[in-house]
């Protein structure tokens, strides 16, 4: 990477760490950090633009429309307005849009609209942060703030949810798993995704095991 773009990669740090400053934990700029480690570690066998790749990573939540009303269009303002005040081509401004409006899962509940080897990379990252030990984490976090309930053995997980309805967050944590979590290992678009998915999978089968196994003592 030259001179000019690791000055950009470093204003976007920058950028980001400042927007997110006051994020839920979920979505800090710790997790912009992972998902930027692994688009890494992934882009060096899948190969990519590596520009893109960071750029699209460092920037992929900088406004979770979750916390911004529902509006989705608000990230991709943000990004395109900040990204035209860098040395960035208006080619690469596009790629990068679309990757953040494109990345998100309840986006793909819908179909998703467009793809590249960028987004794939990222949202095979984005994903691998939300299983696992840190994925577990997380949705407990998300399950705290909607002051949901961790598991409730009266309420089956609904598998055929929609956007909306995957948007409320009503659910109890542990019903998340089935409905999001564990389907992740399968939608990874990479190769090398779906082997670091396999380990963080396991995982979180053996911590319900375990979950099970103390709630029903
Ligand atoms: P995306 O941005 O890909 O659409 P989300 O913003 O829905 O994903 O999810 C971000 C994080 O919050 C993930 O770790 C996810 O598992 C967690 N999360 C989302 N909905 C819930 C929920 N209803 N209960 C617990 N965790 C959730
Ligand atoms: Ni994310």
């Amino acid at each position: 990477m030259n001179n000019v773009n690791s000055n950009i990669i470093e204003n976007t740090k920058k950028f980001v760490k400042q927007k997110l400053e006051k994020a839920e934990a979920g979505h800090d700029y710790w997790h912009i950090l992972r998902v930027l480690k692994l688009s890494e570690k992934i882009a060096e066998k899948e190969g990519g633009n590596m520009l893109i790749i960071k750029l699209g990573a460092l920037l992929h939540d900088i406004a979770d429309a979750k916390f911004h009303n529902g509006d989705e269009t608000i990230g991709p303002q943000i990004a395109r307005k900040f990204l035209s005040e860098q040395q960035v081509s208006e080619d690469d401004i596009e790629h990068i849009v679309k990757i953040i409006e494109n990345i998100s899962f309840k986006n793909s509940l819908e179909g998703q609209q467009f793809t590249s080897l960028e987004l794939q990379i990222i949202q095979d990252a984005d994903r691998l942060d939300a299983i696992g030990a840190i994925g577990i984490a997380r949705a407990f976090i998300y399950g705290g703030y909607k002051n949901n309930p961790i598991y409730d053995p009266e309420l089956k997980p609904n598998l055929k949810m929609d956007k909306e309805t995957y948007k409320k967050g009503n659910t109890t944590t542990i019903n998340h798993f089935y409905e999001k979590l564990l389907k992740l290992k399968d939608m990874m678009n990479t190769p090398t995704g779906k082997q670091i998915a396999e380990d963080r999978h396991r995982f979180m089968l053996q911590f319900l095991e375990q979950f099970y196994k103390e709630w029903n003592i």
